[in-house]
């Protein structure tokens, strides 16, 4: 039986044959992109690459990437859509197309040494062809020189077949699918890949970025021709093993009989699947992202984790289980994933009590919640915009689970209404956090620039002032400001701020040259850089150095000479967390 880590282990390989370097898995929190809360995809960390700029790696990559789509987050409790995956990806930037691209890929897909599915199980889209791009005829003739038969071959408009930006501006092209027939009964007769019925599971996506699209929404030819594929890991892993949903492969399938044993149940009804399903996969989301430093909050990416948490909360419930079980799914976890994410245990203690914290808190107003949210439905036989944004503000339910409880009870939910009471009570509003994600590329605006050098600055002034033990939790940029989150056990005084703010003006005026070299990750930390994660894989990486006085292990860009930077001010300083504190700052 293939496991996710064989197939893991043999993608890599097959593409190292084939003259690919494999790179480095990008953290799951954009280090450069205010635009997005989290990396969506394999390309997403490759977009300046896929638009010119020279990779360290050369112009064939190919990497497992860890993903997370929020857009996906409701569709889970189905057989294969996840919130959080891993995805197997390879890239030509500039060097083979299509032909070579889907070639590599039928061989990889049906050849005995490698995953040896039966090709007659594949069936394949392309693209249509619209005002944009042709009809991509190129495609499906390679198809059908390697032995596809037409009918086989599905021509599929931009919805389907076309992949691309990230947000609204950036690369993006028409792509090819591959899709597993599961075997399952189809819907209809008119069912064909493309379909979500479970029948046809897309396994893979060859996208041809050769488009740019622009602010004004055309596609601009890109000068180089690019590839970027994306394989599930957890799709294929499930496929191969002959499974037609996810939760039955050995990544998922101990977490599932750990909530079945807890809740006492053997034969499943099918919402108690559903249930089950949606715990173990927010379990494991909600520990990747805890490791990465995200805790729970009302905003960005921490209320995406807190409404993961909650809900996987709320559905051990109507399992009966009211007591504390994130944790132990979350040692599980760790424990799988240990040897290619060694963070996660590094991790593990912050891991757990933060989520016994927000079980605690939850589980203090869950019931209360509940039981107000049935004398509403009762009396009004609807929940307005109004009582969803009571639900939310005095109970802590995210609109999600005031949803659920709607379908489940039939009782319609005024969403938009909730949205609007939302917008005005928030600064930061959840749909101000949803738009975030949805748009935008690498911001590499000027502003962004030097918030990005002073980023490092600080980072080696904290250090100085509070001591080496400070490291770095996250950063997140956006034009207006920098904040950085970093251990520490107590507050910063007013005094030691002041220090490293001097600290900090004092590189920007002594006007020092940033300088960038090429290494490996081995080789950066024998030179002492900083790095937010080990970096286990991945031939080059790029070091940035200031002068003496700071070296960390990032992607860039910089400034060229501190002095651009401008007077760096630090405008808060908070807790955010049990030992992490964030600094919030600008440039003037
Ligand atoms: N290759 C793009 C994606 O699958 O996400």
């Amino acid at each position: 039986m293939i496991t996710s880590e064989t197939l893991k282990k043999k993608y890599i390989e097959f593409f190292l044959e084939h003259n690919h370097k494999r790179i480095a898995n990008a953290p799951l929190i954009p280090e450069n992109d205010p635009t997005a809360l989290f990396i969506s995809a394999g390309m997403h960390p490759l977009v300046p690459y896929l638009l010119g700029q020279p990779h360290p790696s050369g112009k064939r990559l190919v990497n497992v990437q860890k993903c997370l789509r929020t857009s996906d987050v409701d569709e889970v409790g189905d057989s294969f859509h996840l919130s959080f995956f891993e995805m197997l990806g390879n890239w030509s930037l500039g060097d083979y197309f299509k032909e070579e691209s889907i070639k590599m890929s039928y061989e990889f897909l049906t050849r005995d040494k490698w995953l040896n599915i039966d090709p007659d199980k594949l069936s394949f889209t392309v693209f249509a062809g619209d005002e944009d791009s042709p009809r991509d005829m190129d495609s499906a003739k390679v198809w059908m020189e390697l032995g596809v038969p037409e009918e086989r071959i599905y021509y599929l408009p931009k919805e389907d077949n076309w992949w691309g930006p990230i947000g609204s501006t950036g690369p993006c092209g028409p792509d090819t699918e591959i899709f597993f027939d599961t075997g399952i009964q189809a819907c209809s007769p008119d069912c064909q890949p493309g379909c979500n019925c479970g029948k046809y599971c897309e396994i893979w996506n060859n996208v041809f970025m050769e488009y740019n699209r622009t602010p004004d929404g055309k596609y601009e030819l890109l000068e180089q021709k690019n590839v970027d594929t994306g394989m599930g890991v957890e799709r294929t892993t499930a496929i191969l093993q002959g499974k037609d949903n996810v939760y039955e492969t050995e990544i998922f399938a101990p977490l599932v009989e750990a909530v079945k044993s807890l809740a006492g149940l053997e034969e499943l009804e099918p919402s108690q699947v559903k249930s089950i399903r949606i715990i173990v996969e927010h379990a494991r989301a909600a520990t990747f992202l805890l490791a990465e430093g995200i805790v729970p909050l009302n905003t960005e990416q921490g209320y995406v984790l807190r409404r993961m948490i909650r809900k996987a909360i709320r559905h051990g419930k109507l399992l009966g289980v009211d007591d504390e079980f994130l944790s132990g799914l979350a040692e599980k976890v760790i424990e799988t994933y240990s040897e290619d994410y060694p963070y996660l245990k590094e991790n593990e203690e912050t891991i757990i009590s933060e989520l016994k914290k927000e079980h605690k808190k939850f589980s203090n107003t869950l019931q209360k919640g509940l039981n107000r949210f049935n004398r509403m439905a009762r009396k009004n036989k609807k929940i307005s915009g109004k009582d969803a944004f009571l639900l939310y503000q005095s109970f802590g339910f995210p609109i999600e689970i005031i949803i659920e409880l709607g379908e489940e009870n039939d009782i319609p939910i005024d969403v938009d209404g909730f949205n609007a009471e939302f917008e005005k009570h928030q600064k930061v509003s959840r749909a101000g956090a949803d738009k975030r994600f949805g748009s935008g590329l690498a911001d590499h605006s000027e502003k962004t620039v030097r918030l990005h050098t002073a980023t490092h600055l600080l980072n080696e002034a904290l250090r100085k002032v509070l001591g080496d033990q400070v490291e770095q939790r996250g950063s997140n940029i956006t034009p207006e400001r920098l904040r950085f989150d970093f251990n520490f056990h107590r507050k910063v005084t007013k005094d030691e701020l002041k220090q490293v703010e001097d600290l900090v003006n004092e590189q920007i005026k002594k006007a020092i040259p940033i300088e960038k070299c090429e290494t490996t990750f081995e080789k950066a930390k024998e030179m002492g850089a900083q790095a937010v994660f080990e970096q286990r894989y991945g031939d080059k990486i790029t070091v940035y150095s200031i002068g003496d006085f700071s070296m960390e292990v990032c992607s860039g860009p910089h400034v060229k000479n501190t002095k651009e930077i401008g007077h760096f001010r630090i405008k808060k300083e908070e807790g955010i967390s049990a030992g992490v504190r964030r600094i919030r700052a600008v440039v003037e």
